[in-house]
């Protein structure tokens, strides 16, 4: 069975089975972390959340929370598929099929946990069936799901990664998911939490946020990583026709976002406009490119000041969820890494 050997490349089709020598420690030191970092959802308590909604917003910020929780229910389910059908079929070394399970999990604990919001948020059953067809009924986010689905389709019916043109289209498909899906529409989303949070609403909406939004900055280091193994081991398909198709991309994705942006604040959300969520996308791309090793091309300024804010409380988040971690049973010695 020679394909079970380990391959040259990451990308080499067939089914590695070998973990020593490991190839890819820096996948499987990601896995570990992973685990570190377990939650559930029934540790987020959305009490007050429920009081806020009722007697304590406004109609249009009502509207942007009910918009926000219907892309939400789609939007990782999305995410899990790609998962699935592209990333496990195609990056060939088990530690990194390991991070990837471990990944599809935390995607069903996230589809979990806005699954719960939506229930408790929606009360009304037919209103709750609308919120969960939000992708057929509301064109912004019909338009995203669409854009995601064009290059989930772009590596379908690909069963090996043989030409240089499939590399190319997969490494397309993983940069799109990454950059933008996770990277831009999940960051974007987060941004409309976190301004709630700062106006002292929705305090269980953003604890769960909190989980979330370390998961999807995990999973994007983890596929960011991908890219620069693929770039190392073939550099010829890093070329300028493939940085400016990322650059188009990344466009379209900023442009599907605002005008989700348009529909969730144009009505009129004190403190939050669509410029301001414009530029807080164009900061956030110009930083996924950056990793990706490709020009800056916005070069602006983060405008949203709650969102600045995150990165403090994601390193004291750290501390509380291997807490966490802890008392939802995680067994064995919880220890906290040198570098904290
Ligand atoms: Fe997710
Ligand atoms: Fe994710």
């Amino acid at each position: 069975m020679s394909h079970v050997h380990r391959p040259a490349r990451l990308l080499d089709p067939g089914l590695c089975l070998t973990l020593r020598p490991m190839a890819y420690p820096a996948f499987f030191e990601m896995y570990r972390a992973a685990i570190k970092n377990t939650w559930t959802v029934e540790e987020v308590d959305f009490s007050t959340d429920v009081g806020d909604l009722r007697g304590r917003m406004s109609e249009a910020e009502r509207h942007l929370v009910q918009r926000l929780v219907a892309f939400f229910a789609t939007g990782d389910a999305i995410v899990a598929n790609n998962l699935v059908l592209s990333l496990y079929r195609h990056i060939n070394a088990p530690e990194a099929r390991m991070y990837l399970s471990r990944q599809l999990y935390e995607e069903a604990l996230h589809v979990q946990f806005y699954l719960t919001l939506l229930d408790t948020y929606v009360p009304d059953p037919d209103e709750r069936h609308r919120a969960f067809a939000a992708i057929e009924n509301i064109p912004s986010i019909r338009r995203k799901a669409e854009f995601c689905m064009r290059w989930l389709d772009a590596v379908q019916g690909m069963e090996r990664l043989d030409e240089r043109e499939q590399r190319r289209r997969f490494v397309l498909n993983l940069i799109c998911f990454a950059a933008c899906v996770e990277g831009l529409f999940f960051f974007g989303a987060f941004a409309y939490v976190y301004f709630l949070r700062s106006r002292g609403l929705l305090h269980g909406l953003a604890a769960g946020t909190n989980w979330v939004f370390r998961d999807e900055s995990a999973h994007m280091r983890f596929a960011f990583e991908v890219v620069s193994t693929i770039r190392r081991e073939e550099p010829e398909l890093f070329d300028a026709a493939l940085t400016s198709d990322v650059q188009a991309m990344i466009a379209e994705a900023i442009d599907c976002e605002t005008q989700f942006a348009e529909d969730l604040v144009g009505g009129g959300v004190a403190g939050l406009s669509v410029r301001d969520i414009r530029q807080y996308l164009e900061f956030c791309a110009d930083q996924r490119l950056a990793t990706l090793g490709m020009p800056r091309r916005y070069g602006v300024k983060n405008p949203l000041p709650f969102m600045e804010l995150q990165d403090v409380q994601e390193v004291a988040n750290f501390f509380e969820r291997r807490v966490s971690a802890y008392q939802v049973g995680v067994t064995g010695q919880v220890v906290l890494d040198a570098a904290f």
